[in-house]
């Protein structure tokens, strides 16, 4: 595949120099993204044009006194994950038991995010997973964790926006999930398990963490996708919501960024261009794809393996064929002569002999994009905070749930690091919590809001 130089520099280090200023965010840049996010919170909130959603949940705080083993459902960007959750109702949760199974078969033989299948199929294979995980003739209420944008009219009606993530399977926008949900489980003869909430993954991380946490009243996806959510004391000129409510802003969609050249490029090819602008920049699902332009432009540039023998059908030519998992390798390769790198790369490109400084440029591009995403997330907090609690004289805490959060080297410190730049002395006020499996802990408490009140 032969693609187009993005961005002419006239050394490697030149090239990194570059990067390094396009993809940097200063404090001041994080202030202003932060103003900007406010504003466009109360926009979507007052009901005026803008990016942000800020769709109302149905859904406060739980009192964390909710109890009882409820099922589970969490359809994410990569996985859909059943569990038995058992809420203790003094603010304690076991996972009784978990199954969690791709949505894309690695081995080719199925792919429910791909155009081929319908929303029915890939509802009918989820209560397949539910169907092998539950005992038959089971009586239990499910909560649903559905990770995309949905208007909701009811706790139990869900009706899909749109896809994102990349997301192309036929027949789903527009249908109400729970609707495709209760179907599927019929026709497996699953009559006794009751889907009775739904959910999305940031406002299920919220709930999770709050569950024990008063203090909770924020919560955020940073893994394939990534969005934020907050408890709303009280939403302007929506007076049939009651309050408060948490919000699910759909951030992902915020747009008022410094994109640079490699941004724009990955936007144009994507399946949703102009949509999703922040989640391009920050998730997992975009992050490998944003490092191979960058490379690819070196390469092409003959700023990277000049000259050697490369395989042209794998990294950086095949789009996608970068994850995070890898870029996070790079990061915490501490070895001396980067050996760990440099064995990915001879495995990726057969590229045998790569020079120090190249592996060094390897490591540097996925450094930079890796902070720039934490600080980027960081920012868009602030902005949420300014609209909760401008001068931060109370404490909030914010839960976060994710696989870049979770795995990428050094993530959750860059984070942290970024608060603390911006926040200054009220920093102290915010904790960040991480919320292992906030999706599926989440889907069940929301079950336990919806029949317990
Ligand atoms: C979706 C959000 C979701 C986020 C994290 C985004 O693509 O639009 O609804 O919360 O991914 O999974």
């Amino acid at each position: 595949m032969s693609e187009c130089i993005i961005q002419k520099y006239d050394s490697l280090n030149h090239a990194l120099q570059a990067l390094q200023d396009c993809f940097s965010i200063t404090v001041p840049e994080m202030l202003v993204i932060a103003e900007k996010f406010h504003e466009d919170m109360h926009k979507g909130l007052t009901g005026l044009k803008g990016p942000l959603k800020m769709l109302p949940s149905f859904l406060d705080t739980p009192s964390g006194g909710e109890n009882g083993v409820f099922l589970s459902v969490d359809f994410g960007g990569t996985n859909v994950r059943v569990s038995l959750v058992s809420l203790q109702g003094n603010g304690e949760i076991t996972i009784i038991k978990r199954k969690s199974v791709p949505l894309k078969d690695p081995g080719g033989s199925y792919d429910y995010t791909a155009s081929a299948a319908t929303g029915r199929e890939l509802f009918c294979f989820l209560a397949d997973q539910i169907a092998n995980f539950i005992s038959p003739g089971v009586n239990i209420f499910l909560g649903h964790t559905f990770s995309f944008p949905t208007k909701m009219y009811a706790l139990n009606k869900a009706v899909l926006i749109g896809w994102t993530k990349e997301f192309k399977t036929r027949l789903a926008e527009g249908r109400d999930v729970n609707k495709l949900l209760e179907e599927a489980l019929k026709k497996h003869g699953l009559h006794g398990v009751r889907p009775v909430a739904v959910t999305n993954d940031t406002v299920a991380t919220l709930l999770a963490a709050a569950y024990g946490d008063p203090h909770t009243d924020i919560g955020s996806i940073c893994g394939t996708g990534h969005n934020t959510c907050y408890l709303e004391p009280q939403p302007p000129q929506q007076p049939q919501h009651h309050c408060p409510m948490i919000i699910n802003i759909e951030s992902g969609n915020f747009d008022a960024l410094p994109a640079n050249v490699y941004d724009r490029q990955l936007d144009m090819r994507s399946e949703k261009p102009s949509e999703q602008v922040l989640e391009k920049m920050v998730s997992g699902r975009y992050l490998g794809e944003l490092m191979r332009l960058v490379v690819l432009d070196l390469v092409q540039q003959g700023l990277l393996f000049q000259g050697r023998p490369c395989d042209m059908t794998g990294f950086p030519f095949k789009p996608y064929s970068l994850s995070p998992e890898h870029m996070s390798a790079m990061i915490s390769d501490d070895t001396k002569g980067l050996i760990e790198t440099a064995s990915w790369l001879k495995e990726a490109t057969g590229i045998k002999d790569p020079l120090l400084a190249e592996l060094g440029a390897l490591k540097t591009s996925a450094s930079l994009l890796a902070v720039r995403s934490a600080r980027l997330a960081a920012a868009t907090y602030v902005g949420i905070l300014q609209h909760l609690d401008p001068l931060l004289t109370n404490l909030h805490t914010i839960a976060i749930d994710g696989s870049l959060y979770e795995k990428m080297t050094g993530y959750a410190q860059n984070l942290r690091s970024a608060l603390d730049e911006i926040l200054t002395d009220r920093a102290g006020q915010v904790t960040v919590r991480f919320t292992k499996d906030g999706s599926g802990i989440g889907a069940a408490i929301a079950a336990a809001i919806a029949v317990q009140g």
